[in-house]
């Protein structure tokens, strides 16, 4: 057990707890991998942002996956220390693998969290990677990355596997316990040492993959037929719109087949499927293949914030409000629903641009933190006690708290002449309104 090599006491030996092992980057997928772990190992939780790791210790976790009294229980040991990883035996990297501004991978974090791991590798150690990344990025990038830093060489000295995540933030069924887990290496030997060692503390099956391409690109993949579905919705949403129907009526009818599958329109932000599509178009061009359908879900979903604004300014027309007094409700900003993370969220991007318009808008929303969004965005949320009646309701985000309204409580947040409610979602479907609200979805 290596963590018994150190003399200095910060870390513990694991009692019973026979091998230690390293998380790299502590946030959505990092945190809930490490507590997983922590019930069987000797954990050292690591990550660069110091007021995170502070936050930690305190039994804090700012992304609202894991309570209070989880952490409290676990015994991991947070650090930023980057030292403290040459006492793995494993380390699992989970840092952002995000997009830059051209939609091109952005390798940033992932080549500085590899030069960490490489610096401070202990030999014989096994590093796997569970960041999204392209085919090839981890044998052609992470792996040189590790023998230039280290010294020592891969396959021989320390040994390299890739595991990409499934979890599902503000999803309490599919946990990183329940989801069957893919797992991939650079030989057979580290295959079969990192299946045991996932399947020790995963209930659903782990499915070994043929190599690490193969497993980096069924990642993508699963994100991808997501967004090309979400973007099919998302054309009719536009061509229903045109021919004056309902979409949703138009997938109830559609849903009666059997093979029908159940996608439904929507804005697609956040850092998976709004940013993995590009990982594998970016790989795609490298090896010489323009990919048109992948790049066409993108430019539509991408577009649908636009659509949503759009279709808001040309009600406000039609229906003759008074843009002086016109007051507008928004009900949820963040990027998906009943998670607090407002990163590439296309509900704020449409907050935004009635912003910028110069209409009046109020903003609640039940998960986001507020000061992090007055702090960040420079925008100010409102209690909902303080909402007062308004011309338009948009209700973008599906959160928990939206979908138990009752028709009484939604009459309560728009004017009783005549009222618009934007239901983007389709969540109030079943609610008998009053007639004085016009009820939309996408
Ligand atoms: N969030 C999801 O739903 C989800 C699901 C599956 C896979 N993924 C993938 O998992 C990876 C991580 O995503 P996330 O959502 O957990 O990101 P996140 O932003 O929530 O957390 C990443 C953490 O890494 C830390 N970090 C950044 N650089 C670091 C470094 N050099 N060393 C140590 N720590 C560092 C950050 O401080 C942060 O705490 C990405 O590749 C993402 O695509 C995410």
């Amino acid at each position: 057990m290596k963590a018994e090599r150190i003399g200095n006491n910060r870390i513990e030996k694991g009692e019973g707890k026979a091998q230690t092992i390293g998380v790299v980057g502590l946030g959505y997928v990092g945190l809930p991998v490490a507590i997983g772990f922590s019930k069987q190992y000797k954990v050292i939780g690591f990550d660069v942002d110091k007021q995170k790791i502070d936050l930690l210790k305190k039994h804090n976790d700012i992304t609202r996956e894991i309570s209070k009294e989880e952490l409290a229980a676990s015994d991991i040991y947070f650090t930023s220390d980057q030292t403290d990883l040459s006492l793995c035996d494993y380390i699992i990297v989970a840092v952002p693998t995000p997009i830059n501004e051209h939609n091109e991978p952005d390798l940033r974090y992932l080549i500085a969290a590899s030069e960490t791991v490489g610096r401070n590798l202990a030999g014989g150690a096994t590093i796997v990677y569970e960041s999204t990344v392209y085919p090839g990025a981890t044998e052609e990038i992470c792996i040189p990355v590790l023998e230039k830093t280290s010294g020592l060489k891969s396959g021989k000295d320390f040994f390299v596997a890739y595991s990409p995540e499934r979890i599902n933030p503000g999803d309490r069924q599919h946990t990183f316990q329940q989801i069957e887990k893919i797992v991939a290496a650079q030989n057979e030997a580290v295959l079969e040492k990192v299946a045991a060692l996932y399947q020790s503390v995963i209930e659903a099956p782990i499915y070994k993959a043929e190599s690490i391409k193969v497993g980096e690109t069924a990642k993508v993949l699963e994100n991808t037929q997501r967004d090309i579905n979400i973007a099919l919705m998302n054309e009719l949403a536009m061509i229903c719109e045109r021919v004056g129907i309902d979409t949703f009526d138009v997938l109830e009818a559609a849903g009666t087949k059997w093979n029908f599958l159940p996608f439904t329109p929507g804005l697609v932000g956040g850092h998976c499927i709004g940013v993995d599509p590009y990982y594998l178009i970016h790989k795609a061009k490298v090896v010489g293949y323009t990919p048109v359908f992948l790049e066409a879900a993108r430019k539509i979903n991408d577009s649908m914030a636009g659509f949503v604004h759009r279709t808001v300014l040309d009600d406000i027309i039609r229906f003759k409000y008074d843009l002086e007094k016109l007051t507008i409700t928004v009900m949820g900003i963040t990027f998906k629903e009943n998670v607090p993370d407002t990163r590439n969220s296309k509900a704020l991007e449409i907050v935004q641009m009635l912003l910028d318009d110069g209409l009046s808008v109020n903003i609640y929303d039940p998960v986001a933190n507020p000061e992090e969004v007055e702090n960040e965005l420079g925008i100010s949320l409102t209690e909902r006690k303080n909402l007062q009646p308004a011309d338009i309701l948009l209700v973008l985000v599906p959160h928990q708290e939206f979908l138990t309204m009752t028709a009484k409580e939604i009459s309560g947040f728009v004017k009783k002449d005549r009222a618009l409610v934007f239901d983007l979602k389709n969540i109030w479907r079943n609610h008998q309104l009053p007639s004085f609200i016009n009820r939309k979805t996408l």
